[in-house]
């Protein structure tokens, strides 16, 4: 039997002093402004040196201004999906790592690597799927289907992690859930609901899933990507799973931003039409300058508003705040040790899993939409 149930809950995407993290537009209101090219310059060689003087390692996530994701590069640190991310700060010698992208990320390197201190620019850098699920509302569910194996995604708080069997990313979701099927398992899933069903159409598995999702995917739109796919005919599609389904059934290739790289650099073609967080572009374009990368819609010609694409947890991470960090040793991630050792368990599984397989990129290969037009 394959069943998908969604729990009717609506995101408490609410009041800061309620939640202890950023709302959208609150986020939106504390994205730092870009700094004066002077300033810019000053910044970016503060901050190199800095990261030397204080043997740290800087980790950004692709959807990250572009400026920090040239000084991870730059600084031998890492750009990354998050599937690396957690890999890197685990592997890397540095004592301090600096994680640009959001809270959850974070969070992470430090459940990995609890003796060493993770530091981020903006701790209030959260995400709509961790904020759309709530420790206890979500343990009741966990409390109510106690059969189900628990799966859940990254993009959640330690507290959920601790109450998960299993931790996966967009980057190897698909090859766990298709393994706990073939042992017979049923999945309780959180809190994804896009990247959840493309999950279950693909593998046929039986899975509850919460209902969550990421306010910058799910705004991509089918009718309108139908219609450029059919001004660009020769262009290839690349989806990142957390799109909704109509969007996903367009797709040449749905995956992880890993994966997405891998398809920019691997496919013939020479337009590509990108769904997911315009922070991709820049090392897209950067990395292939030979191709013509097209950002997917995210609204039709009739809107009078249109989503930008672009998260705004991710873009609060600036210069500014970096070297703030990186000088003070200010906001540090702290989670209490307890949870530590339960959060870490179901995250491992997914890094051991991984592991085994030997996936160059941690990514389950370039997974052709069976559907695609
Ligand atoms: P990846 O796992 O593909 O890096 O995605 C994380 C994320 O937050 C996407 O919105
Ligand atoms: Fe969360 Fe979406 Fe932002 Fe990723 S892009 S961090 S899933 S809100």
């Amino acid at each position: 039997m394959t069943t998908s149930v969604l729990i009717d809950y609506s995101q408490p995407l609410g009041d800061s002093a309620e939640t202890g993290v950023c709302s959208t537009h609150q986020a939106w209101a504390r994205v730092p402004q870009e700094p004066t090219p002077s300033r810019r310059a000053e910044l970016k060689s503060q901050i190199l040196a800095l990261l030397q003087q204080r043997n740290a390692a800087l980790v950004a996530h692709y959807y990250v201004h572009p400026d920090l994701q040239d000084l991870a590069e730059a600084s031998g640190g890492l750009v990354a999906d998050s599937l690396e991310m957690a890999r890197f700060g685990k592997s890397h010698a540095a004592q301090t790592l600096v994680v640009c992208g959001v809270r959850f990320m974070g969070e992470t390197a430090k459940i990995l690597s609890p003796e060493k201190r993770v530091l981020m620019p903006d701790l209030d850098a959260t995400c709509s799927l961790d904020l759309g699920c709530p420790t206890r509302e979500f343990s009741a569910f966990c409390d109510a289907h106690p059969e189900r194996t628990v799966v859940v995604y990254a993009n959640t708080s330690a507290e959920v992690k601790a109450r998960a069997d299993w931790v996966v990313t967009s980057g190897c979701a698909l090859d766990i859930v298709r393994a706990l099927k073939a042992e017979g398992k049923k999945i309780l899933w959180g809190p994804d609901k896009h990247l959840g069903a493309y999950i279950q159409r693909e593998t046929g598995a039986d899975m509850l899933l919460w209902n969550g999702a990421c306010i910058v995917h799910d705004e991509f739109k089918a009718f309108e990507l139908q219609a450029l796919k059919q001004q660009y005919p020769e262009a290839a599609v690349l989806v990142h799973p957390e799109s909704p389904a109509d969007v996903i059934a367009l797709a040449d290739v749905v995956g992880s931003t890993a994966v997405i790289l891998r398809a920019a650099r691997e496919l013939p073609a020479r337009t590509l039409i990108v769904a997911t967080d315009n922070g991709m572009m820049h090392r897209l374009r950067t990395h292939h300058p030979d191709k013509t990368f097209i950002e997917a819609p995210t609204s039709g010609d009739s809107a009078t508003c249109k989503s930008c694409a672009h998260c705004p947890w991710m873009a609060m991470n600036g210069l500014e705040d970096l070297a703030h960090v990186l000088s003070s040793g200010a906001h540090e991630i702290h989670i209490p040790e307890n949870l530590i050792p339960r959060a870490r368990a179901p995250i491992q599984r997914m890094l051991d899993f991984t592991a085994a397989r030997a996936a160059p990129t941690g990514a389950s290969g370039l997974v052709p939409h069976l559907g695609a037009a």
